[in-house]
C-alpha cells in the first residue's frame, strides 16, 4: 500500500482520544466515509494527513488513491472497495430486493425479518439513514418492492403459505418527532391488498412504471413476475388488475416493464424475450396487454434483462454466453423485427475459465453504465463497448439479491453522485459509479 509505515501504538491512541473533536471539523472528510465512527477513526490513523481531503471532482481513479484501506477492513481480511459509500444497515435478516423511488431520493428494502423499510437518502454519505417502517401483516414475508407514485406509496409482495399477496401502502403523512435521531410515524395505512395474486405461486420481481406514453394518463402501474410463467399488471392507485399475460416459457425469472410505461419483457429461461405492448385507451387508462415482439438471436435461455430509459432498447444477457443490445423501436405493426445492434462476450469467468451468467442486470441512468451480478460478483460494465470498469466481489455473503441504480442523482455531502445499490445478506450497500475510462486491466 502507498500510505505510511505504522505509527506507534501509542501515538495512535492518543490520535482517538484527543483527535475526536478535531475530526469532527472534517465535516467534508467524513461525509466520504462509511457510516459509522469508529471505522471512521480508525481509517484515519492510517492516513498521512489528516487535511489531505478527498477531491471534490466527480469519483474518478483519482478518488481511489485517496481511500486508504481501514484498519476495520483488514482486520476481516478484506479491502475497503474504492467505490464502496455507505451500507444501510439495521435489517434483522436477509435483504430480498431493493427499489428505488424515481427522484432516487428513497430507498425501499424488503427483509425476511416480515419489515419494509423505506430509507430517506438525503445524504448518501450520511451516519444515520432516517426510515418509515412497514410491519407486514404476521407470518406475511415481503419476498419483493415496488416504490411507486413519485415516493409517496410502495407495492409490497409478501409470501405466506397460502401463496402471495400483495400490499399498497402509503407514506405516512404524520410529523416526524422532535428528538432527533430515529423519525416515528404513526403505522402506514393498507390501501389495497390482494391475497393468493398468482394462486400458490411467489412473486419473484415486482417493477414500476409511470405510463407517460401515447395517451397514457401518466398513472403508475406495476407489473408482478411470479415463479411460474405468468405476469400481471396493476394499476397502483385503485389497486385494480390490468391484465395477465403468460409467457408459455419454462419458469419466470424476471420481468421488466419499460420506463415509459409501454412495454413489458420477461426473462423465462429460454433463447427468446418476449414483449407485450400496454395500450392505452383514449381516456388514458390502460386497455390491454398485446403479443408486440419477440426478440430471437441468444442460443441459450436469457438470464436477465434491462430497458434503456429512453424505452427504446432492451440488453439482454444470456448463458449461451453473451449479451446483446437489441433496438426495439420498430414497427412491429407491420412485421419489422426487432434488431440486433450489439454483442458482447460476457465477461466472467470462474476460475476454469467457464462464462459465469448474469442473474441481475441495472443500466445507469444516463445508459453509460451496466451493473450485472453473478451471485456475489458486482461487475461494472461500459454499456458502449461491453469492457469491465471495476468488480466487487463478496461484499454480500451468499449472493447479491438485488441491484437499482438511482434513477436521478443523489447529494453527498455538497456535490451530487450516481448510485448504485445492492441488497444480500443483512444489508444494501450504497456504491458510486466507476470512471467510465476507467478499466481493470489498465
Ligand atoms: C453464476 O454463473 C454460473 C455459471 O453460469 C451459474 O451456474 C450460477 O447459477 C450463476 N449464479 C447465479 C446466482 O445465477
Amino acid at each position: 500500500m502507498a500510505m505510511m509505515s505504522a505509527p506507534s501504538l501509542g501515538f495512535l491512541l492518543s490520535v482517538i482520544v484527543g483527535g475526536v473533536l478535531v475530526l469532527l471539523f472534517f465535516a467534508d472528510y467524513f461525509r466520504r466515509r462509511r457510516i459509522e465512527v469508529q471505522s471512521i477513526l480508525k481509517a484515519e490513523l492510517e492516513k498521512p494527513s489528516a487535511n489531505q481531503r478527498p477531491s471534490k471532482s466527480r469519483p474518478s481513479a483519482n478518488t481511489k488513491k485517496l481511500r486508504p484501506h481501514s484498519q476495520a477492513d483488514k482486520d476481516q481480511n478484506k479491502q475497503h472497495h474504492h467505490l464502496d459509500v455507505n451500507t444501510l444497515k439495521g435489517h434483522g435478516d436477509l435483504v430480498t430486493a431493493l427499489s428505488f423511488s424515481s427522484d432516487g431520493r428513497n430507498l425501499a428494502t424488503a427483509c425476511a425479518d416480515e419489515v419494509v423499510r423505506v430509507f430517506k437518502l438525503d445524504d448518501v454519505s450520511s451516519k444515520n439513514f432516517k426510515f418509515w417502517r412497514i410491519n407486514l401483516p404476521a407470518g406475511k414475508q415481503p419476498t419483493t418492492v415496488a416504490v411507486t407514485e413519485g415516493a409517496s406509496s410502495v407495492v409490497v409482495a409478501a409470501q405466506a403459505l397460502q401463496g402471495s399477496s400483495l400490499y399498497m401502502y402509503r407514506e405516512p403523512t404524520a410529523k416526524p418527532s422532535t428528538d432527533g435521531k430515529q423519525t416515528k410515524l404513526s403505522p402506514p395505512e393498507i390501501m389495497w391488498e390482494h391475497h393468493k395474486v398468482h394462486d400458490m405461486r411467489n412473486v419473484l420481481t415486482l417493477v414500476a412504471a409511470r405510463a407517460s406514453y401515447g395517451t397514457a394518463d401518466g398513472s403508475t402501474i406495476v407489473a408482478s413476475c411470479s415463479e411460474g410463467t405468468d405476469i400481471k399488471l396493476w394499476h397502483v392507485t385503485s389497486g385494480k388488475n390490468l391484465g395477465t399475460v403468460d409467457t408459455n416459457q419454462l419458469k419466470n425469472h424476471m420481468a421488466a416493464i419499460s420506463p415509459n410505461g409501454r412495454f413489458l419483457a420477461a426473462a423465462a429461461f429460454t433463447a427468446d424475450v418476449k414483449v407485450w405492448e400496454i395500450v392505452y385507451s383514449k381516456d388514458g387508462s390502460a386497455k390491454e396487454v398485446a403479443k408486440a415482439m419477440q426478440l430471437k438471436g441468444h442460443k441459450s435461455a436469457v438470464t436477465c434483462l434491462c430497458f434503456t430509459s429512453n424505452s427504446e432498447k432492451i440488453i439482454t444477457a444470456s448463458k449461451d454466453g453473451t449479451m446483446r443490445i437489441w433496438n426495439i423501436n420498430v414497427r412491429y405493426h407491420l412485421d419489422e423485427d426487432p434488431k440486433t445492434l450489439k454483442v458482447f462476450p460476457i465477461p466472467l469467468h470462474d476460475a476454469k475459465g467457464t462464462v459465469l451468467h448474469y442473474d441481475h442486470l441495472s443500466l445507469s441512468p444516463d445508459g453509460k453504465i451496466l451493473a450485472a451480478t453473478n451471485g456475489s460478483t458486482l461487475q461494472w460494465l461500459c454499456a458502449e463497448t461491453g469492457k469491465v470498469l471495476d468488480t466487487a466481489d463478496k461484499e454480500h455473503e451468499g449472493g447479491i439479491t438485488g441491484i437499482a441504480w438511482a434513477p436521478q442523482t443523489i447529494p453527498m455531502g455538497s456535490e451530487h453522485v450516481t448510485i448504485l445499490a445492492t441488497s444480500g445478506d443483512k444489508k444494501v450497500k450504497l456504491w458510486l459509479a466507476p470512471d467510465l475510462h476507467s478499466s481493470e486491466d489498465a
